[in-house]
């Protein structure tokens, strides 16, 4: 990013103030982030190219170092910032990750944030790490973004049955925990479990994902006791009234992967081109009219 360029720290925290949201989209495959960013110029609204540590195990994204690249040859800084999603301690499959090695990495290399998820650790575990992550970041002006409770989707056993996963609340982030883990972590934003939950990424990725809901009283009560911008994964197929709701209740950023990323791998047989297409359409309906962020750009990032 050039020094002359609001960095990610001031963008979410204008968006949070302007309750508007910065959306995030996973590059799990190169060619995808061309018409992503295309989407997100012809639309006028900032958003974060995002890659997470399993897009490269389990999809194709390359690497942080490719995805870096790719960003730098494709990017337009008035519309887009360059985002490392989901760097888990502990990994879907349970194995531990080499976790400071790979946000250490997309730091030096000047990703604009990051964001590291200790969210399968006990509390105090989850804050120490975070810390570690939140003390190394700041000393090169990076972002960082964490999460506590538990967003479901990613691992690789059964999930239980949605509606008894919502009515019980169980793995939702206790607003006190909150409270605690901002203050002793230092993290710059908190992804929050209420009520998403991940795309799949086993064999059933193909399949069309559940709808979810959002308790935006829970919300509310975190967003009381934190007063950071709140970040919401999962944004694929929840119900449009709770994403617009959750955009006015302190959620500035919102994830995007399954929406984007199922068309493009249902073309991909047939062309590359328009594999690429279907993306950039999609990407373009998920701003205007699934999240209603069109123009944000001027709020958020006016030219001066
Ligand atoms: P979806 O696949 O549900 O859009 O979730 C994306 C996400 O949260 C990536 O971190």
């Amino acid at each position: 990013m050039s020094s002359a360029m609001p960095g990610m720290m001031e963008l979410m925290q204008r968006a949070f103030r302007a309750k508007t949201a910065i959306p995030g989209f996973n590059i799990p495959y190169l060619p995808m982030m061309e018409p992503v960013v295309r989407a997100l110029r012809d639309t006028r609204c900032l958003g974060l190219i995002a890659v997470a540590r399993l897009e490269w195990m389990k999809f194709h994204a390359g690497g942080i170092g490719p995805v870096f690249e790719e960003y730098e040859r494709v990017k337009d800084e008035r519309f887009t910032r360059l985002h490392l999603d989901h760097v888990p301690v502990i990994d879907e499959d349970q194995l531990l990750v080499d976790y400071e090695g790979d946000l250490g990495l997309a730091v030096r290399l000047g990703y604009d944030s990051v964001m590291i998820d200790a969210s399968r650790l006990p509390l105090a575990e989850n804050i120490a790490a975070t810390r570690k992550i939140v003390d190394m970041a700041h000393a090169q002006g990076v972002a960082v973004e964490a999460e506590l409770g538990a967003v479901l989707g990613h691992e690789s056993g059964p999930m239980p049955p949605y509606e008894e996963l919502f009515a019980s609340g169980k793995g939702f982030t206790d607003p006190e925990e909150a409270r605690r883990f901002v203050a002793e972590s230092g993290t710059d934003w908190l992804s929050v479990a209420i009520g998403s939950v991940h795309g799949v990424i086993t064999e059933k990725r193909k399949e069309k994902k559940i709808e979810a809901r959002l308790s935006i009283e829970r919300l509310d009560a975190i967003c009381a006791a934190v007063n950071i911008p709140l970040v919401l994964h999962g944004g694929t197929g929840i119900r449009k009234e709770y994403i617009l709701e959750s955009i006015r209740h302190g959620v500035a950023k919102i994830n995007v992967a399954t929406a984007i990323r199922q068309p493009y791998e249902a073309l991909l047989p047939e062309s590359l081109d328009k594999a690429r297409e279907a993306v950039y359409d999609r990407t373009v309906r998920v701003i205007r009219e699934d999240l209603e962020l069109e123009g944000t750009a001027d709020i958020i990032n006016p030219l001066t």
